[in-house]
């Protein structure tokens, strides 16, 4: 079965600065791939690269059948295939919850309203929140208005989840609660790629672990290459964060 993600030689550059130096790998259908790395070692590049946020200089990546190096890329389409979740939620705070998610399937997908608030509330009872769906980002947690980012994320059906620090900005318990709903959707059978600080989740939940040095993919295994790295630089990284 051909993958949902292919990067193949990947080289990309801020002006003179070489961010990706050839990275490759690639994400099966329902696989989840945890990036990991020091901070500056190319991974949010990485991903904004896979959704088009970036150019690339070199290579070709290949997502749910869309050529992102090709000039003429339905942006567009790749969109509606493709959700990406940040650290910042970026929620608009005029408006509720549900009218959150509402908004990108009623204007990008022109579907109608009734149906949309019934998307909404089907999402949102998928991150643990249909009591929440009248209520305004403000009254909620951090981690309940992540829960809701990947709700309005989920409402638009994406076949390729992207996250990027989703926890980094939450404390342990708001983390955990996030955590278990992005377990969850790897366990319905989601195809997700995340960039990650948390080990454990990395080493319960991902299909495959990518550890990304100095813009390359250094080492990839499974969870249990973090017990047992063959490369110095991942040992240091596992051992001290470093
Ligand atoms: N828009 C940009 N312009 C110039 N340099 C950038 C830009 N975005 C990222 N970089 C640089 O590229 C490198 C990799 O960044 P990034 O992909 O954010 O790393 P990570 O997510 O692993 O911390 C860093 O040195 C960063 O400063
Ligand atoms: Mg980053």
């Amino acid at each position: 079965m051909s993958p949902i993600v292919k990067l193949t030689d990947v080289h990309k550059y801020f002006g003179t600065y070489k961010v990706l130096e050839g990275v490759t790998f690639e994400v099966p259908r329902g696989g989840v791939a945890a990036i990991i790395g020091q901070s500056g070692s190319g991974k949010s590049t990485a991903l904004r690269c896979i959704n088009a946020l970036e150019a690339i200089q070199g290579g070709t990546i290949d997502v749910c059948g869309h050529a992102i190096q090709d000039p003429e890329l339905n942006r567009r389409a790749l969109r509606c295939d493709v959700g990406m979740v940040f650290q910042s939620y970026n929620l608009f705070p005029h408006l509720t919850v549900e009218q959150n998610i509402m908004l990108a399937p009623t204007c990008v997908k022109l579907m109608r309203k009734p149906q949309a608030r019934d998307l909404a509330h089907q999402v949102l009872a998928q991150v643990g929140l249909a009591e929440k769906a009248e209520h305004y980002p403000e009254q909620l947690s951090g981690g309940q208005q992540q829960r809701v980012a990947i709700a309005r994320s989920l409402a638009m059906k994406p076949k390729l989840m992207l996250f990027d620090e989703v926890t980094s900005a939450l404390d342990p318990q708001l983390t955990g609660e996030v955590l278990k709903v992005m377990e969850e959707l790897a366990r319905g059978g989601m195809t997700m790629i995340l960039v990650t600080h948390e080990m454990a989740f990395a080493r319960k939940v991902a299909s495959q672990v990518i550890y990304m040095h100095k813009g390359t993919v250094w080492e990839t295994g499974s969870g249990t290459m973090l017990d047992s790295p063959r490369t110095a630089e991942l040992r240091s990284f596992v051992n001290n964060g470093l």
